[in-house]
């Protein structure tokens, strides 16, 4: 007989790994590797075929007319359509951003318009969780709920009462009889194993709660990444209003959808037009902020950009980003500097995107330009200009996509000037507000100082 051994796993990246070590070799992060016993993978072969195997026209595929509303037209949409019967779903985000209200929320629809729900939760008692329905507009008084944690008992309800949506709030405290404490790596993964399983053979959707800390020191959420299907993120300003739900993975649709939410004295509530949300608050007349246009999924979304340059205290100059991937800055810095003359010399440079959105959209380029050369002279753009271009090596600008609804989305934010890239001039004719140029020096002339 072999000997059962302990696996390890990142914490960050959720790889595997035989023994211990100070750094993960998958993703190297430091003191990441934890401990847990290791799946019981002879089941997966076990469990094989009872019936004789056949393929099927890949046409007979149901799953999409199968799709369960969430009765949120926003949330469909990152869902890519609706709730998959047999999916697991981790919704992730930091604790008191809204998670637990937002699954009330949609369990509760769900099950006013007739879909069998049902809503365990070993964080709050009854009668916490019957406030927060009472919050939200009442309705939560028919759902079927289960105060545990104790995945025995919510299997066990769930195969009595057979729900089409099981919500679990929330994975870490989820606990299984003898597996030690919960929270833990290894009762998380066994748990999220055990929740697959019941999920795929009975067709149940489940929605998955999970805590995500700053540091990613909890266990759990990012090695759970890997064994469900799709993963949510609910974020957001905690002191603000706004809310944002986006997914970064779905195996049965895209991943750059955006819900936006505001949270309200009575629940969450869908903003229909999220496009100029993060425009808020903007300073008018200060230089080193920028407007972009980023496409989210089909959803053009304003962002600013701010840029703040200045003279190095220490040595070897910073380059610090917030929503923005600082190996693309440091490419526009160099485009900057050799295509556009503005140096930036020994300069610390930091890069903000306003808002908490993580840009990746490369029409988003011409902004972080637009924005560090505004902070190098200190002269501002003007608050009612957008700018919308990929930027080459070659400092020219680069076509993208949904160029037109990137202009009208910016003309209902009020905004009344853009600048996009050349190439676009044909398609778009003159449209009033529109300028078109074609490489980076044209918007240093017209922006330096004269
Ligand atoms: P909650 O859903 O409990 O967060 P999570 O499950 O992510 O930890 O929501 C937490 C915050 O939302 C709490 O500070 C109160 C606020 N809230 C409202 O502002 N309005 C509401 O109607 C509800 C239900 C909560
Ligand atoms: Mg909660």
């Amino acid at each position: 007989m072999s000997r059962v051994r302990s696996l390890f796993f990142c914490l960050e990246c959720g790889a595997e790994s035989v023994r211990w070590e100070g750094r993960c070799p998958s993703c190297s992060a430091w003191n990441t590797l934890a401990e847990a016993p290791p799946p019981d993978r002879g089941s997966e072969y076990r469990s094989g075929p009872t019936e004789a195997v056949h393929a099927e026209p890949l046409g007979a595929s149901s799953e999409l007319e199968s799709r369960l509303s969430s009765g949120l037209p926003v949330v469909d949409r990152v869902l890519g359509g609706g709730f998959v019967p047999g999916s697991v779903l981790l919704l992730g985000g930091p604790p008191g951003i809204g998670k637990s209200t937002l699954l009330l929320q949609l369990a509760t629809g769900m099950r006013r318009a007739g879909v069998e729900v049902l809503y365990a939760s070993g964080e709050e008692s009854r009668a916490q969780v019957a406030i927060r329905g009472d919050r939200i507009g009442g309705g939560a008084d028919e759902l079927p709920f289960l105060a545990s944690g104790r995945l025995e008992d919510v299997l066990e309800a769930a195969e009595k009462s057979g729900p089409a949506l099981l919500c679990i709030d929330s994975i870490q405290t989820v606990s299984i009889d003898g597996e030690g404490a919960p929270g833990g790596v290894g009762q998380i993964r066994e748990s999220a194993a055990r929740i697959q399983e019941f999920a795929k053979r009975s067709g149940t959707a489940t929605v998955l709660v999970g805590h995500v800390t700053k540091g990613g020191a909890l266990a759990g959420p990012r090695t759970l990444e890997h064994v469900v299907d799709v993963v949510l993120q609910f974020e957001g300003r905690r002191a603000g209003e706004y809310r944002f739900l986006t997914s970064t993975k779905n195996r049965f649709g895209s991943v750059d959808e955006l819900a936006a939410f505001r949270m309200t004295e009575s629940g969450l509530d869908p903003v229909d037009d999220p496009s100029g949300l993060f425009l808020t608050d903007r300073p008018e007349d200060i230089g080193g902020s920028a407007v972009a246009v980023s496409i989210h999924g089909t959803q053009p979304i304003l962002t600013e950009i701010q840029a703040l340059v200045s003279v190095s205290r220490f040595g070897a100059p910073q380059l610090m980003t917030t929503g923005y991937p600082s190996r693309r800055l440091a490419i526009l810095l160099a485009v900057l500097e050799q295509r556009g003359g503005v140096s930036l010399g020994n300069a610390d440079v930091f890069l903000n995107v306003v808002g908490g959105l993580r840009l990746t959209d490369p029409g988003t380029d011409l902004a972080v330009i637009g924005a560090l050369a505004s902070a190098r002279f200190d002269h501002p753009i003007g608050a009612k200009t957008a700018l919308v271009a990929e930027v080459g090596l070659g400092g020219e600008l680069r076509g993208v996509t949904r160029a037109e609804s990137r202009v009208r989305a910016a003309k209902r934010a009020g905004l009344d000037h853009v600048i996009l890239p050349a190439t676009h001039r044909e398609a778009l004719g003159t449209v009033p507000g529109v300028q078109f140029m074609s490489e980076i020096r044209e918007l240093i002339d017209w922006l330096r100082p004269k």
